[in-house]
């Protein structure tokens, strides 16, 4: 992980978008940003119609005078390449890259992702404007950071694409009997005797060969991060000293694999708009940065990347040569050019503040929602923003930076909105550019959490297929609910993915985890052997890599290290409850469990199951591993968890905090800094801490009341 070149401090700012408005908005806009002490803004992001307006033509003019304006008001630039949105003249000359759904139907222009990533053309075409940007502008003394691409996530189901598929194929397969057996295609007579025969799944009669629709995610996920990956390579070798980036999408929709790609970005960067206007948000907010901080974790141990991981960076066209990094528009344009500026070359590792990930975008204010749009109340701007950065997100920024006047989100929010600086937001906004450079020391500190919850991208994927025995089992409601009854009692949670050490942590819960390879089976046995802490709930273990069901009962590939042997799943219908011996009622799902070495800490009451075990504790060498066959209500869920917790020895980070009030801390050796939300509508009172509140300067002795809505960061001691 490196940080942006030049830049101390925490990040703040967001997408700029100068090419929507004339040159005399520019001015203003820089000396708005200087009120509001925006230090870094990104730059260029679906702007290809304008860097090249013909396939012949470019036109980096306009641009240059961005960038030394922005550098001449001090603020530094994530120099984008456009590569998210082709123009026009590009989907015309080439319709084979216009990407297909999986119902064959090709899509037109007039959006935005409207290409395949498997095309020739799309991809010769993006590596071009990327190198002539890279050639352009590597010695600009406002470049900060590259942003790449935006929001990878588009897969297309064309012949293009069925290549790529097949190629890669090949490279995990092996053969074609190994893919057969691994997709079971001895099933309704789906056995490929050629790999010609296999396609993108595209529409078909009834319900899909699951195998095949998860290689095909996985397919989608790796023929991104190549695309990504070729645009990188050509930024880095303009320019060694500035990090790369992309940003992630995140929420219901879940197109690649996140933690995969964290060993291929200099810096973790994610979005993030909460779906709820509500206590939701603050739930969404603390899952996605602590995510991110995860993927960052990850992505600082290039030792412990996928080794089996192979990149396709071939879309077929390796004849073709490499992007000329030279740029070849305008003569005299680029005034700002020369030199190589202040913090040359100054990317920086990872500081005792921990891997570095950034929140690249957010909602100041309206966001997008299915029916209407929200509305973030006064103040919830910047405690969304604090809410990351106490998770360890090196700054806070938006989208966008200014509201534009017409185009498809001519509604979405801005630091300047519509209305203009004299605005609720905009004072909101220059608040929180003064609130970020009092806390720019936080940023040493590193997040501390002990307790670690399983994610899998291909779970999730795999857990989407339509045949499975409930049509209700949502993986990221899964993930979500056991982050939030442990974030609601206090304690500080990372993620782990499949292939990540878990010895760091004294509790490990793994949700839903229903694709178990063999080394994570083995992984999570020699984990709880030797004295780690587990919970594991249904449908985990249940599948193996290529979603083959393992067989002798589930949660096959845990059973030993739970020690239960589970013979049916009953499935519950909406609304239908099954009854426990704690009083508590589990919903969604419950199953037949037989004791193979647990004990049954709960049972089912009443009803088919009366009497049968429902939660279960087993010893298993020096450590304990819990299993959960139902979905509990978050009450009772969060007793769990936190009785787990305790077990383990893990104590909340700040054990005073009444509910409503969210707890964070940030440590460096013997100095710490505890971030403390009040979500609630009163002010709150939590004892037993002290320190200086560095967003008032004011000193808590013994405790500290937090305003209702308010945040309060206590350098602590
Ligand atoms: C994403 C995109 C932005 C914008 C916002 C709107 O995060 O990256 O371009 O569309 O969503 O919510």
């Amino acid at each position: 992980m490196r940080w942006p070149r030049g830049l101390d401090g925490l990040c703040y700012g967001g997408d700029y978008n100068p090419e929507q408005w004339p040159e005399h908005v520019w001015a203003e806009d820089v000396a708005l940003m200087r009120r509001a002490r925006v230090n870094l803004v990104t730059v260029g992001v679906f702007a290809w119609s304008r860097l090249q307006p013909a396939p012949d033509r470019y036109d980096f003019g306009w641009l240059d005078r961005v960038l030394d304006l922005l550098h001449a008001g001090g603020v530094r630039v994530a120099l984008a390449t456009p590569t998210a949105s082709p123009p026009p003249w590009f989907s015309a000359a080439h319709p084979d890259a216009l990407p297909v759904t999986a119902d064959g139907v090709r899509l037109t222009h007039g959006s935005r992702d409207t290409y395949c990533a498997s095309a020739p053309a799309y991809r010769a075409a993006a590596r071009d404007i990327a190198g002539r940007l890279a050639g352009r502008y590597r010695d600009h003394p406002a470049l900060a950071l590259w942003h790449v691409h935006n929001e990878y996530g588009t897969a297309c189901h064309c012949d293009h694409a069925a290549r790529a598929f097949r190629r890669w194929l090949r490279g995990r397969h092996g053969d074609l009997d190994r893919l057969n057996e691994a997709w079971c295609t001895s099933f309704w007579s789906q056995r490929y005797g050629d790999w010609a025969e296999i396609g993108p799944p595209r529409a078909t009669r009834y319900l899909p060969n699951p195998g095949h629709a998860l290689d095909w995610r996985r397919f989608c996920s790796e023929e991104l991060l190549a695309a990504y990956v070729e645009q990188r390579d050509l930024l880095r070798t303009a320019t060694p000293g500035v990090p790369v980036t992309t940003n992630y999408v995140l929420g219901g929709w879940v197109p690649v694999d996140h933690a995969r790609w964290a060993a291929e970005v200099d810096l973790v960067a994610i979005d993030h708009y909460p779906s709820d206007a509500g206590a939701g948000a603050e739930e969404q907010t603390a899952f996605a940065a602590d995510l991110a901080r995860s993927w960052a974790r990850r992505a600082a141990r290039p030792a412990d990347r996928d080794p089996g991981a192979e990149l396709d960076s071939d879309p077929g066209v390796d004849s073709e040569p490499g992007a000329d990094l030279e740029s070849d528009s305008e003569p005299g344009a680029g005034a700002g050019r020369a030199g190589g500026g202040e913090g040359d070359g100054a990317a920086v590792a990872d500081g005792p503040g921990g891997p570095a990930w950034l929140l690249m975008e957010s909602a100041p204010n309206l966001i997008y929602a299915p029916g209407r749009m929200h509305t973030k109340e006064p103040g919830r701007m910047a405690r969304h923003s604090l809410a990351h950065v106490a998770r360890g997100s090196r700054g806070a920024m938006f989208f966008q930076w200014r509201a534009p006047r017409g185009g498809a989100e001519v509604f979405h929010s801005a630091l300047v909105p519509h209305a203009g600086p004299d605005s609720r937001v905009f004072r909101e906004a220059v608040e929180l550019g003064a609130a970020l450079d009092r806390l720019a020391e936080v940023d040493a500190g590193a997040v501390q959490a002990s307790v670690a919850i399983g994610w899998d991208a291909a779970c999730w994927w795999a857990l989407q297929s339509p045949g499975l025995p409930s049509g209700r089992l949502d993986y990221l409601d899964e993930v979500s609910a056991a982050h939030r009854v442990l974030r609601r009692a206090g304690f500080g949670c990372d993620f782990v993915a499949p292939d990540d050490p878990l010895e760091a942590y004294p509790l490990v819960v793994l949700p839903a985890l229903y694709l178990v390879a063999d080394e994570t089976a083995e992984r999570v046995r020699r984990y709880v052997a030797a004295g780690g802490h587990l919970v594991a709930t249904y449908l985990s273990g249940v599948a193996d890599e290529y979603a083959r069901v393992r067989l002798g009962g589930y949660p096959g590939a845990l059973r030993d290290v739970l020690g239960v042997r589970v013979e049916e799943f009953h499935p519950l219908a909406s609304g239908e409850r099954r009854r426990l011996s704690t009083g508590d009622e589990g919903r969604h799902w419950s199953e037949t469990v037989r004791l193979a070495g647990a004990e049954a800490v709960a049972r089912y009451a009443g009803g088919v199951l009366d009497g049968e075990p429902a939660l279960t504790r087993h010893r298993y060498g020096a450590g304990t591993a819990w299993y959960v066959s139902t979905r509990l209500p978050d009450e009772a869920y969060g007793r769990l968890l936190a009785g787990a917790a305790r077990a383990a020895g893990i104590a909340p980070t700040c054990p005073g905090a009444p509910p409503g009030v969210e707890a964070v801390r940030r440590r460096s050796g013997a100095a710490s800094w505890l971030f403390l939300f009040n979500h609630d509508t009163e002010p709150r009172r939590v004892p037993a801490v002290a320190g200086e509140d560095l967003l008032t300067g004011v000193r808590a002795e013994g405790a500290v009341t937090v305003p209702a809505g308010g945040v309060v960061v206590l350098r602590e001691g």
